[in-house]
């Protein structure tokens, strides 16, 4: 089978099975600080894609947040890049609002991304070259905008830290309106389904952007980092997104005079920092 066609499949079941749990008790434990949460979901959801995947492809590598890959450091074959849930606090306290993230890499070319809003059963996929889709609707192509009449999405976590807020608070003062969705991979599928026009962030892994990489770029959205840089699929890094125009106006007149800064941030915290 194709392996988009494969990815569709295991995604939809791996939904259906959180789905039918989501009223389980979950067990939660802390990562690297007290808001930092992981329950057996996460790990579960991770282990059932990972078997999955390598029963029918042996070969194939994964790099995945719970766990898998933490070895890999090439882009050589096929790789799959896994959030198993992206946006863990919203399904602790909410139930709803996040996502299956999968981005397939092959020899470090974009082949497919796939962003599943489980609760809403709703598949955003594409597979490169055949058009960024939600279950069976077509998206279409992403129009400009301007930041003053634009919607846009971020992590107001960022406002909280001096230098980095002096930056975001132009932003949002200058948007039409900022919104906070709690699930970096649905920020993504927002922005190539047009209902938010950029979303910005400071600092993501690439299972959180792996799989919506593919699908902004697929409606001719624009993703790199907020220096303007292409997004290496392998490490973290900061995120800037949208339809070329505003990306574009965030670029020049937000980001890039904060140059020094931003890269003094980008060198300290994200070599090598997956
Ligand atoms: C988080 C979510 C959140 C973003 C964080 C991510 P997780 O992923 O995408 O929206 O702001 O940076 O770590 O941990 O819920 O998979
Ligand atoms: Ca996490
Ligand atoms: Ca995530
Ligand atoms: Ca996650």
């Amino acid at each position: 089978m194709e392996i988009y066609k494969f990815a569709y499949q295991i995604i939809e079941e791996a939904g259906r099975i959180i789905r039918d749990s989501i009223d389980d008790e979950l067990h939660i434990e802390t990562k690297s600080n007290p808001n930092d949460l992981v329950t057996n979901i996460d790990k579960e959801t991770e282990a059932f894609l990972t078997k999955q995947i390598l029963n029918t492809y042996p070969h194939h590598r994964i790099l995945g947040e719970e766990g898998q890959g933490r070895d890999i450091e090439d882009e050589a074959g096929t790789i799959w890049i896994i959030d198993p849930i992206d946006g863990t606090l919203n399904f602790v306290h909410q139930q709803e609002n996040f996502a299956i993230s999968i981005g397939i890499f092959i020899d470090g070319v974009k082949y497919a991304g796939f962003v599943y809003d489980v609760m809403n059963k709703k598949m955003y996929h594409c597979k490169v070259g055949n058009g960024a889709w939600m279950n069976e609707t077509q998206l279409k192509p992403l129009k400009n905008s301007e930041l003053k009449s634009s919607l846009i999405s971020t992590n107001p976590i960022w406002l909280t830290k001096d230098k980095l807020a002096d930056i975001y608070k132009l932003i949002i003062d200058d948007a039409r309106s900022t919104r906070a969705y709690g699930s970096a991979a649905l920020d993504f599928a927002n922005v190539a389904k047009g209902i938010t026009s950029a979303y910005l962030t400071m600092r993501l892994h690439p299972w959180d952007f792996a799989g919506g990489l593919i699908l902004v770029e697929e409606v001719g959205g624009v993703v790199t980092n907020q220096l303007g840089e292409p997004l290496n699929i392998l490490e973290a890094n900061s995120i800037l997104i949208g339809n070329k125009s505003i990306h574009d106006e965030l670029l020049s007149q937000y980001f890039l005079p904060h140059t020094s800064l931003l890269k003094k941030i980008h060198t300290e915290r994200f070599k090598k920092n997956k």
